[in-house]
């Protein structure tokens, strides 16, 4: 009988519409539609300077899945899909998507209305989730003052505030209807305190979702529209609900937390940055900070995403070269309380500065698999799998830190997982002595990013003499197993009679299933090499 409701819900893709709770568990990659992969797969050039579109589109996509789904990830964070502003401006084109005109048409540059569909199903037949951006709180003009009848269907003055750009952050109201951007490209304020524009919108994302087959919606520019604005939204859209509260605050967005599902957790990235930009950064201020949003968010740190880098910002390698470093900021999302996310390219080592430079085409990386980082990220996806299924509490239990006796590193716990990161960079040898670790006493770990095994102590404890300043995340072997494998008979899984039995069991046809068992059959196939 579960079975059967489990393939019914597997094959009633137009009725995926995730909650909250169904989102835990998965880990997101994030993509700029125009620069992740082309239609026919070419390999056109693509000058980030120029601010064009390069040839990205939804159909591409569908082609990359694979590229996406071997590296672990569940769901996958698409740019803007309505039309834009079309044409050249002061800033470029609107390849990024972010420049809305039209929210009933979509952006012809990336596809058609089926080739969007083609992408939700594709994703479902994986039992991948698709998560697709929006904006709310404008629309775009090229003038000043703007084409309002250029817009659609917010076509009057009267559905905009009056024209003020933002200037005042301290002032909310300002920050609210004030618009961003400048008089060559107005960001247009929609006039979100209008019922007739709130009963718009909310039609809008309930029929965007439905005529998609959406799975989560992530929405830019949250703070610049009431709070009061977003429960109705977030309800009319049906599925998880994401936003941008850039801010680096804890109790600035706090209050976000409350009016939509989940967000971004810009307070915690600007203290990762700087925690593991330098062999100088506050490891102790990461931790800090993510302790605030424990005690003040309303679902603490479970309901947010958790990112090294996105479209927004430099990328983490632009600041820093050294590969200990890197590898331990990127280990970060992975390794606690929220939902993981990654910006296409970290693993392919893009190292793109501020906006425009770090949106990077991925198809001049030739999507290479057998690279460190790509390795790295199928590690900590495959590592987090396992630690969800050895620990029914592990996506509910709030993550510890330890002390491990040093300013230079940093211990992670989140049963059955600890993670070990440091910020020496690679040419030192941390060393962590934690002696509240919670194993049991001379419990069999492994390090999975390397595949070494070590003991705790007679206590639980563990002292760990790390190498070339790389991380190290330990699980017990045991928790391993509970998950079908150890680190060492890792390429074995799918030959086990347990294995093999739940597969066959569950009928071949499940793709989730099947997908599930090779994600983590390739993870751990480069883990044996
Ligand atoms: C995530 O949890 C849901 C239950 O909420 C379960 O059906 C699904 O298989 C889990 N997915 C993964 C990838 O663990
Ligand atoms: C787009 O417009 C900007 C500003 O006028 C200009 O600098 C740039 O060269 C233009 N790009 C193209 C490809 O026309
Ligand atoms: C304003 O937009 C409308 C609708 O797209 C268009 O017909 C009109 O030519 C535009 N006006 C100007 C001045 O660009
Ligand atoms: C805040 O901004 C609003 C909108 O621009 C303005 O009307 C108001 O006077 C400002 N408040 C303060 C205290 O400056
Ligand atoms: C959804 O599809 C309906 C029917 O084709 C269409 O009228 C509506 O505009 C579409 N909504 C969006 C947001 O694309
Ligand atoms: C946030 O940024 C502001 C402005 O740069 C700064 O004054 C403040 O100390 C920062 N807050 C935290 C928690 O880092
Ligand atoms: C590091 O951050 C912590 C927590 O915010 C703070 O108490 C400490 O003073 C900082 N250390 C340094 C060296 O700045
Ligand atoms: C599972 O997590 C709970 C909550 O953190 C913890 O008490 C328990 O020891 C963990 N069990 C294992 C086997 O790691």
């Amino acid at each position: 009988m579960l079975r059967l409701a489990l393939l019914t819900s597997l094959l009633a893709t137009s009725a995926f519409a995730a909650s909250a709770d169904e989102w835990r568990n998965r880990t997101i990659y994030q993509v700029i539609t125009d620069r992740f992969a082309t239609s026919d797969g070419s390999s056109p050039s693509c000058d980030t300077s120029q601010r064009q579109y390069c040839g990205g589109t939804w159909k591409g996509l569908v082609g990359k899945l694979d590229y996406i789904q071997n590296m672990g990830f569940d769901a996958v964070w698409i740019s803007p899909v309505v039309a834009n502003v079309e044409g050249n401006t002061t800033y470029g084109e609107a390849f990024h998507g972010y420049w809305t005109q039209d929210i009933n048409s979509l952006n012809s540059h990336f596809g058609t209305a089926d080739d969007l569909k083609s992408l939700s199903t594709a994703l479902h037949n994986r039992g991948m989730y698709l998560m697709v951006d929006v904006v709310v709180n404008h629309m775009v003009g090229t003038a000043d003052p703007p084409n309002f009848s250029a817009f659609q269907p917010f076509s009057s003055q009267s559905d905009f505030h009056s024209e003020c750009f933002v200037s005042n952050y301290d002032n909310q109201t300002e920050v609210e209807q004030c618009w961003l951007g400048d008089k060559n490209v107005p960001l247009v304020d929609i006039n979100t305190e209008d019922n007739n524009v709130v009963t718009t919108m909310n039609n809008w994302i309930s029929s965007l979702v439905s005529n998609y087959s959406v799975d989560g919606v992530r929405i830019d520019t949250v703070k610049h529209v009431r709070k009061d604005f977003w429960p109705d939204f977030a309800k009319s859209a049906g599925v998880f609900t994401i936003g941008e509260v850039l801010n680096n605050e804890t109790s600035y967005v706090s209050a976000y937390t409350q009016v939509i599902d989940a967000v971004l957790d810009y307070p915690s990235w600007f203290p990762l940055v700087a925690a593991f930009q330098t062999s100088n950064g506050n490891l102790s201020a990461l931790a800090a900070t993510v302790q605030q949003a424990q005690s003040s968010y309303k679902d603490g740190e479970f309901m947010t995403g958790a990112f090294l880098e996105n479209h927004d910002q430099p990328r983490f390698q632009s600041l820093t070269q050294d590969s200990a470093l890197v590898k331990n900021a990127m280990t970060w999302p992975f390794v606690q309380d929220a939902i993981p996310i990654m910006y296409y390219g970290q693993e392919q080592s893009y190292a793109g500065g501020a906006d425009p430079a770090n949106r990077e085409a991925l198809w001049l990386s030739g999507y290479v698999e057998d690279k460190p980082l790509v390795t790295h990220v199928k590690t900590l996806n495959a590592a987090r799998k396992a630690a969800i299924a050895a620990n029914n509490s592990f996506l509910t239990t709030a993550v510890k830190f330890p002390s491990t006796g040093s300013d230079s590193t940093m211990a992670i716990l989140k049963p059955p997982m600890l993670a070990l990161l440091s910020n020496g960079g690679s040419s030192s040898t941390p060393k962590w002595t934690v002696s509240d670790a919670g194993f049991q006493a001379n419990e069999e770990l492994v390090d999975v990013l390397t595949c070494t095994k070590i003991n705790a102590d007679s206590n639980g404890g563990v002292t760990v003499q790390g190498s070339g300043g790389s991380p190290q995340v330990l699980i017990p072997t045991s928790a391993l197993s509970t998950a079908g494998t150890t680190c060492s008979s890792l390429a074995t899984i799918t030959q086990t009679s347990s294995a093999r039995g739940w597969v066959d069991g569950a009928a071949d046809s499940l793709p989730v299933l099947a997908a599930l068992v090779l994600a983590v059959w390739a993870a751990q196939s480069s883990l044996v090499l």
